[in-house]
């Protein structure tokens, strides 16, 4: 089964074509980073005007790249939340036409359940039960996974995402949009020993997250330091151990309190290596296995969608033709995957 996949919830148009027996084919990606830079932030219409531009040159490539003729697809696949209103609606009127036009089924694709199951794309792929850590600039959650579409959700962000986090602290310390890569990059030079930043609710019981807190200790710390280049990079540094830190006692937590000995790291700041390595050294202690998709895969992308997508299609699952977002949309409501995945 051939499956055409498109991500448009946020400020990266994805485009894949996975097929079940022959694995992913082809994937493309458009980053919008520079068309935001300029205001700090993602800005919803120019964000959906792009994927209007970017979608249809995006899919001309990936068949081309795959060498496959569209009528050789068996489905399409597109995220239809959470995310911007706008920019969902130009992936799933996209696909939907698309579907339609080829007389194939359309599935709508929740787009944290594409992250997921972005390591099922890797070899070796984790089995079920595993626990998921979904770290990006919009989620910090943490979810155990029983199959495809069986998800209960352990533990999510009070405030501020984790990506969020770093973005906000790096523009507090003068980096450029988005400034969670950058400010790791700075924290490399930072003394870990001058300043020490609290673990946001690791005091208590539970596995939500706070991160909001940090910012603020962030700025109070320039007020009182200055901003000197060496201070810059040992806040940057010290923010950086705190998220770790707080991320990897979470993990540890959902591990022992689920039994389940598979760990699964998926979203943006997972991309991390200061993350990357802090949970190997806890996976290690606890005799847990870690699964991460590959780095561009970390991100957002067309595969972890057209994966999906397929699990679902396989499975008998697809919408009517009505064109319908959801940009509030909990995991825990999807239907469950009776079959085991392709
Ligand atoms: O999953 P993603 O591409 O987009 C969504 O938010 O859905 O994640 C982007 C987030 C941004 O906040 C970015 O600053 C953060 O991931 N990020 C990082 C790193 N690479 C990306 N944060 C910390 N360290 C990194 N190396
Ligand atoms: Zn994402």
């Amino acid at each position: 089964m051939l499956i055409l996949g498109i991500e448009s919830s946020c400020d990266e148009t994805g485009v894949a074509l996975y097929d079940s027996e022959r694995g992913l084919l082809a994937h493309a990606l458009h980053s919008q980073v520079a068309l935001h830079a300029d205001y700090g932030g993602v800005v919803p219409e120019l964000a959906s005007r792009d994927h209007v531009r970017q979608c249809l040159p995006l899919l001309r490539s990936v068949l081309r790249e795959a060498a496959v003729d569209r009528g050789e697809v068996d489905g399409v696949a597109y995220t239809a939340g959470p995310g911007l209103v706008g920019a969902l609606l130009v992936g799933a009127c996209i696909g939907r036409s698309l579907a339609w036009s080829w007389g194939v089924p359309a599935v709508a694709v929740h787009h944290m359940e594409g992250h997921l199951l972005a390591p099922m794309l890797e070899h070796p792929a984790p089995e079920f039960p595993f626990v998921a850590l979904l770290v990006s600039g919009g989620h910090t959650m943490l979810v155990e996974v029983a199959g495809i579409g069986r998800y209960r959700i352990l533990g999510d962000t009070l405030d501020d995402a984790a990506g969020e986090a770093f973005d906000k602290t790096a523009k507090l310390l003068g980096l450029a949009y988005p400034g969670g890569p950058l400010l790791a990059q700075l924290a490399q030079r930072g003394d870990p020993g001058r300043f020490r930043f609290p673990r946001p609710m690791t005091d208590r019981p539970g596995l939500d997250f706070s991160f909001s807190g940090l910012k603020t200790f962030a700025l109070t710390t320039v007020q009182a330091n200055g901003d000197d280049d060496q201070t810059r990079a040992d806040i940057a540094r010290a923010f950086e151990d705190a998220v770790v830190d707080t991320l990897a006692i979470k993990c540890r937590r959902a591990l022992r309190q689920t039994g389940v000995g598979r760990l699964v790291v998926a979203g943006g700041v997972g991309a991390n290596r200061a993350l990357r390595a802090a949970l190997q050294r806890m996976a290690r202690e606890e005799g847990a296995q870690l699964f991460y998709p590959r780095l561009e895969f970390c991100t957002d992308n067309g595969a972890m969608i057209a994966y999906a997508g397929a699990c679902r299609l396989q499975a008998g699952q697809s919408q009517g033709r009505a064109v319908e977002v959801r940009p509030r949309w909990s995991l825990e409501e999807l239907e469950p995957v009776a079959l085991s995945p392709p």
